[in-house]
């Protein structure tokens, strides 16, 4: 794997150089830190704000968007309801003897994966040498698996095909894979217990009393879902809109390693685009039919390969892999955010998920991957919620999560209704009477079709009624009946489409997509972050320490500052070329040289970072070229075509 021409990438060399520049750190780490939490330093904070502005321009924005801020704190009913309490888990296994606990998935993976290297180390094929993880290194130390052992042809693939849907298995699959290929505790080769769920929500518990139980949330989603209603008037009742929110979500991951990678504390970045079932094309899709990207469709998965296939987004969606306009219409443009971020093209691809793997209220997910050391990394969720939603958190409420628009002509439609009886309903419920009527005007069509069948058949309904509980209601107390109805309006639950990006993986995939170092120079890493994220856009440098340098030093700071731009002044006694290395290092992209020359004339010179080619000019004419560079996307030859090329010594 390479950053630039021919160069191998070194995770240990990118390592060192985040944690010299304290870009992020293991959090607590003189309490000897805890797995899955990282403290962001200077440079990291700002690299993260401009990822966030850029994705808040890019799609809020853009797409007038209206974004939310709700709270990381959630009561059990909402989770419950959303099936997060039932449903959010990972699947793990634990060593009889030791107590050691796996992911399940991940442990047959890196098992499988490990015979298969061992495999072909027998038969003499000579592979890629990867970076690994430090965790799997040390535990590769003891490793039992790593033996050069030759397997069958078909044993091979057989593992193959596994790995290829990894993501496909639920937990008893996992266990037959355990038991099938004696997959034992890597490190001591101890037996291990049958998968288990285990729940990734952090319970807690809210006020004084303990007895409100919540739930960290697992993601913002909720929180936009729960306002939909104040969010449609907001909107003036116009459909299709999106909401979007970003904050922090939580999840207690099993086995948090690969650094950013798998946290317990992350920040996502989501949008809940509501739109009409019966209606998923995109009125701006037209905009980005063209945009070529890397699929690899479940179908490949699930016949056990992995090539992916290039073809522009218009042409996948026209062929009914990607479902419908609005989910193509999002893929793209996640594309397109990630490019504009600098993240490589070429390593990312839109994996779509199968079918076991979906999450329990998905209908169709493309995942946006990016490849780094680790190998293919998730790091963006797109997927179609149906209605899933709204309508559970509807039924559960019994507000009317829905919209209701003019139909253009009326419509005479049949439909079941109920009708109660005010009169005996009331003093039979007392004080429940408004929350049973809820209950059954809230009933779908096809429930309430139910419902007089058993009316009909009993003379009365059994129901239970969440915050009520088992109830019966007598026929005479509601009649259920197929009516004709002349409809003026149509009502609808809206499908949501949901891209979900997680900061902290986009945030380390571009640390690994920008990475490089200088030719001849191994020990100068350079972080080619685009201008526009990168966290100081220019520094600037005085020739040497003179006092006579210092005005227009300071003159020339003041213009930046007034221009808004994030800059640095290095004014130490360190060589120029050191200077501009320890700059290298995070990221920043131009540099200013303020020499003897700069007192007589306030002329500059601007350094490129990843050329090093040199311009000079008046600071003002040089300060409007970053600025053009950094935020217009304005190409180096465009900014700075009315600037002479500087020949002259730089000290580097
Ligand atoms: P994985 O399968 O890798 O655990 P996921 O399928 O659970 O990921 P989603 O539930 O789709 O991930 O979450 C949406 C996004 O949130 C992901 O694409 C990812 O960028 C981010 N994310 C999820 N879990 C984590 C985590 N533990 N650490 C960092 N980011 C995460
Ligand atoms: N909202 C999607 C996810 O976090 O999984």
């Amino acid at each position: 794997m390479s950053t630039q021409a021919g160069q191998v990438f070194s995770r240990e060399a990118l390592e060192q150089v985040l944690k010299r520049r304290f870009f992020y750190a293991p959090s607590f780490e003189i309490y000897g830190g805890v797995s899955g939490f990282y403290d962001f330093g200077p440079p990291g904070c700002a690299l993260q704000s401009n990822l966030i502005d850029v994705w808040r321009k890019h799609f809020i924005l853009e797409e007038d968007m209206l974004e939310v801020d709700c709270t990381c704190l959630t009561p059990y009913e909402v989770l419950k309801t959303s099936g997060h309490v039932d449903k959010f888990a990972d699947w793990m296994c634990k060593d009889l003897k030791t107590g050691e606990i796996f992911r399940a998935d991940h442990l047959v993976e890196e098992v499988l994966e490990a015979r298969l290297k061992g495999d072909k180390a027998a038969r003499g094929i000579k592979e890629e040498v990867k970076e690994e993880d430090e965790d799997k290194k040390k535990r590769k130390k003891k490793v039992k698996e790593i033996k050069n052992v030759k397997l069958d042809d078909e044993v091979v693939a057989e593992y193959e095909n596994i790995l290829a849907q990894i993501d496909n298995y639920d937990g008893p699959a996992l266990g037959e894979l355990i038991a099938k290929y004696d997959i034992t505790n890597p490190t001591t080769g101890g037996k291990l217990e049958p998968p288990v769920e285990f729940n990734l929500m952090f319970e807690t518990a809210i006020g004084p009393s303990g007895n409100l139980k919540g739930y960290l949330r697992p993601e913002t989603a909720q929180g936009q879902f729960l306002n939909f209603g104040k969010l449609l008037d907001y909107n003036n009742e116009k459909m299709p809109f999106a909401s979007a929110s970003i904050g922090r979500s939580f999840r207690n991951e099993i086995a948090p390693r690969s650094g950013l990678l798998r946290v317990r504390e992350f920040i996502q970045a989501e949008i809940e685009h509501f739109v009409d079932p019966e209606n998923k094309k995109h009125p701006r899709f037209v905009e980005v039919k063209d945009v070529k990207l890397n699929f690899l469709p479940s179908h490949v998965q699930e016949s056990g390969h992995t090539e992916t296939v290039e073809k522009s987004i218009g042409d996948a969606v026209a062929e009914g892999m990607v479902d419908n306009e609005t989910l193509g219409y999002f893929i793209a443009r996640i594309a397109l955010y990630l490019a504009s971020i600098g993240i490589d093209p070429k390593r990312t691809r839109f994996r779509q998920h199968m079918a076991n793997e979906m999450a329990h209220y998905a209908s169709d997910c493309w995942d946006a991957e990016l490849h780094t050391s680790y190998g293919w990394i998730e790091a963006i969720g797109c997927a179609d919620r149906s209605a899933y939603d709204l309508s559970v958190h509807a039924a559960r409420t019994n507000e009317k999560l829905v919209v209701r628009e003019p139909l253009p002509e009326p419509k005479t439609v049949e439909r079941w209704e109920c009708e109660i009886q005010k009169k005996k309903f009331g003093p039979k419920f007392r004080k429940d009477a408004g929350t049973v009527e809820k209950w059954l005007t809230s009933r779908t069509e096809c429930e309430l079709e139910d419902l007089a069948q058993e009316l009909k058949s009993s003379g009365k309904i059994t129901a239970d009624v969440p915050e009520v509980g088992q109830v019966e209601i007598d026929s005479d107390l509601v009649s259920i009946d197929k009516v004709t109805r002349t409809e003026h309006i149509r009502e609808y639950t809206p499908n949501v489409i949901e891209p979900s990006f997680g900061i902290g993986r986009i945030l380390y995939s571009l640390f690994e997509h920008s990475f490089y170092t200088r030719e001849n120079d191994a020990d100068r890493g350079v972080l080619s972050l685009p201008p526009l994220v990168a966290p100081t856009k220019v520094l600037v440098v005085p020739l040497s320490n003179a006092a006579e340098l210092k005005p227009i030093t300071q003159k020339v700071s003041a213009y930046i500052r007034k221009q808004k731009l994030p800059f640095k002044v290095d004014d130490s006694s360190a060589s120029i070329g050191k200077r501009y290395a320890r700059n290298d290092e995070l990221g920043t992209p131009f540099g200013i040289t303020i020499d003897f020359d700069s007192v007589k004339d306030d002329s500059v010179t601007l350094r490129d970072r990843d050329t090093t080619k040199q311009v000079r000019g008046t600071f003002e004419d040089v300060v409007d070229a970053i600025k053009a560079m950094t935020y217009d996307g304005v190409s180096w030859d465009d900014a700075t075509k009315n600037l002479k090329v500087f020949e002259g010594q730089t000290g580097e």
